[in-house]
């Protein structure tokens, strides 16, 4: 493909051209895909407002990208392999001659159970082919797909159906993990209770699990498609119609919905992924990710399938029924790029070198990082034992709002250094900014990660409220997108991530906002007041500590522990839960009454010796209790 970047100076070349001309630079790119009208004028952009716009007025339908333009020569070629949680079951391969027709067959049913344009459908799907078929279905007919995680509660999933005011909810009868099966319907029935809009769900049948079909309103996936045709043409829509909405956690309180667009995200996530995988004709591409995060949004169905690749789908857990279920599945697929999380690496690494034993590995040629920090000695053991010192490490730094990788090295191309995510994609123009928000130029330097410039898969807004995207993205430097992330450019100009700058922890990969943890912690009827930082956790990167002030009376603190993480789950899930609660006489508080964060994170990091400066505190004698009460809890 000849937007596929060869060689280092190859880079260095179309990252200057990106810069020169970006309008040039996309306009190339863009013009491999099929357009159904092409665009008047590449890119509009104003960072204040904020308001984007990529390929103005251009019409496209990205199925039509992924599925017809690829049926002439690339009908017969498997597009989705589907490897099952269990692995006595077997498996399913869709080529992309039968993912169009799979795909033409359920944008049908969704127009005939009434869904039109614009219309948002939840997706709560286990990890099978018909997540992604559900997912394409919807780009099809124009309709706005937001997936939700199926790990999230009935509580977290309400909350999304009624920001986004969902018509229909796509979901299985249940989910396959391990030796586990979640009862997904149950859950999306709970939720339902509490959000009004949805007029039909379609259940998957998966795991048999008996269900509760309400008359009217919930029908079977398998009724629905019968007899339904496999002819549909796919519906034209502008290159900024909503494409999709992510929910995603901040610093404050409620998540929010990212949205994003139609041609601006087809031409990132597919450009992307070919320059960073370095994908070839005949690769077995697989990530690891649930779809119900960005990564497999751009990385297991939107970019892969877009470029023509065979994406590998896998439902299960890395530790069932062993811990070299990963190794076992790329040997058996003979898979050639594999990407993943460091928190699954860390993990997979605590159990040692024998799962990896029987198995070969001589198929990979690639090897990803995604999510969070990837610290050197994951590095290392990722690169020797699983790359066997052969496959380039691409540790990939992006984030749901980037819609597709923004910092990565260029697989074999662009040299690696551990833990380094090295440098920018061609069209990012990345800035780092001190905290008053003036550029520090030069190499050997360390702040915020910002951009400059717009590149075509950035969100617009956030869904319902442009002014909260405005403020949280746009508006803490002047000028510039804000990541939240801190960032170090070193001695060769080479990007280290350094983690969130904002009340935002990274849980195993997953974006977790304090204050969304407290307010469910808050939730229990005995918690007064809480307080939830991160702390640095040897598999998860980091692990959450929770100080609370509860009402004791009657109650034991081992019982209100259980309990608090148990309204942890209920209200958001099971990611959230936290891994440490301390019950706290109170909470060191400034004169003005803001929590001082700071000393927490401190006293949760193990390092009481060096709280700095506590003087300026309302109740310094709370700060002695708590530092020795945390000690019991190591
Ligand atoms: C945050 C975004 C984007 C896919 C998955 C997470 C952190 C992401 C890296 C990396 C260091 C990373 C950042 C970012 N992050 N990739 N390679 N190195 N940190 O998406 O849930 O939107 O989270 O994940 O802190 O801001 P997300």
């Amino acid at each position: 493909m000849s937007d596929k970047i060869q060689t280092l100076s190859g880079y260095i070349y179309e990252y200057q051209k990106s810069v020169q001309d970006p309008e040039g630079f996309w306009a190339r790119i863009a013009d491999s895909f099929y357009w159904r009208k092409r665009w008047d004028k590449v890119l509009d952009w104003d960072f204040e407002k904020p308001e984007i716009k990529w390929f103005l007025n251009a019409q496209l339908n990205i199925t039509e990208n992924l599925l017809e333009r690829h049926l002439f020569t690339l009908g017969d070629k498997p597009a989705i392999v589907w490897e099952p949680n269990d692995p006595n079951e077997p498996g399913v391969t869709l080529t992309y001659k039968q993912l169009h027709q799979k795909v033409c067959q359920f944008a049908n049913v969704l127009l005939a159970q009434g869904i039109k344009k614009g219309d948002r459908v939840i997706i709560y799907m286990p990890m099978v082919p018909e997540a992604a078929i559900a997912m394409l279905a919807c780009a099809r007919v124009g309709a706005v797909h937001s997936v939700v995680f199926a790990g999230f509660s009935a509580s977290a999933l309400a909350d999304r159906i009624v920001d986004c005011q969902a018509k229909m909810v796509l979901t299985a009868d249940g989910n396959f993990r391990g030796k586990k099966t979640i009862p997904v319907k149950e859950v999306v029935d709970e939720a339902l209770k509490k959000a009004d809009t949805i007029h039909k769900v379609i259940v998957l049948q998966r795991t048999g699990t008996t269900v509760t079909m309400q008359e009217g309103r919930d029908l079977w996936w398998h009724d629905t498609i019968e007899n339904m045709s496999f002819d549909h043409s796919a519906e034209s829509m502008d290159a900024e119609d909503m494409l999709f909405i992510l929910y995603t956690s901040g610093s404050t309180g409620k998540p929010k919905g990212v949205v994003h667009t139609c041609a601006g995200y087809m031409v990132y996530s597919q450009y992307s992924f070919q320059n960073v995988f370095q994908y070839t004709t005949d690769d077995v591409y697989w990530c690891t990710a649930d779809i119900g995060w960005i990564t497999g949004h751009s990385y297991i169905v939107y970019g892969p399938l877009l470029a023509g690749a065979t994406t590998l789908m896998f439902e299960g857990v890395p530790t069932f029924p062993d811990a070299g279920r990963f190794w076992a599945i790329v040997d058996k697929y003979k898979v050639n790029q594999f990407y993943t999380a460091p928190t699954a690496i860390r993990a997979l690494q605590a159990y040692g070198n024998a799962p990896l034993e029987p198995y070969g590995l001589d198929s990979l040629k690639v090897i990803g990082s995604v999510g969070e920090p990837i610290n050197e000695e994951a590095w290392h053991w990722y690169h020797d034992h699983v790359g066997k010192g052969k496959c380039p490490i691409v540790d990939t730094w992006w984030q749901t709002e980037t819609g597709g990788i923004l910092i990565s090295p260029l697989a074999g191309i662009t040299p690696t250094k551990p833990s380094y995510a090295t440098l920018p994609l061609p069209g990012v123009q990345l800035v780092i900014v001190d905290n008053d928000g003036r550029e520090l130029m030069g190499n050997s330097v360390e702040g915020n990660l910002c951009v400059k410039f717009p590149w075509p898969s950035m969100l617009r807004t956030t869904y319902g409220d442009h002014e909260r995207c405005r403020s949280t993205y746009f508006s803490v430097y002047e000028g510039m997108y804000f990541t939240g992330d801190g960032v170090k450019r070193d001695e060769d100009g080479y990007y280290r991530i350094l983690g969130r700058v904002d009340d935002v922890i990274n849980v195993s990969g997953h974006r977790m906002g304090t204050a969304e943890v407290e307010n469910a912690i808050n939730e229990h009827p005995k918690v007064v007041e809480s307080a939830v930082v991160g702390y640095p956790h040897d598999i998860k990167g980091q692990g959450i500590h929770a100080f609370v002030i509860c009402d004791m009376e009657g109650r034991s603190e081992a019982s209100l522990v259980t309990e608090i993480k148990e309204t942890v789950t209920k209200i958001i899930g099971p990611i959230a839960k936290p891994d440490k609660i301390q019950i706290v006489p109170g909470l060191p508080k400034t004169r003005s009454g803001k929590i001082m964060r700071r000393i927490l994170r401190k006293v949760a990091e193990g390092d009481t010796t060096n709280l700095g400066d506590t003087s300026t505190l309302l109740n310094p004698e709370v700060v002695e209790v708590i530092k020795k009460d945390a000690i019991d809890l190591i």
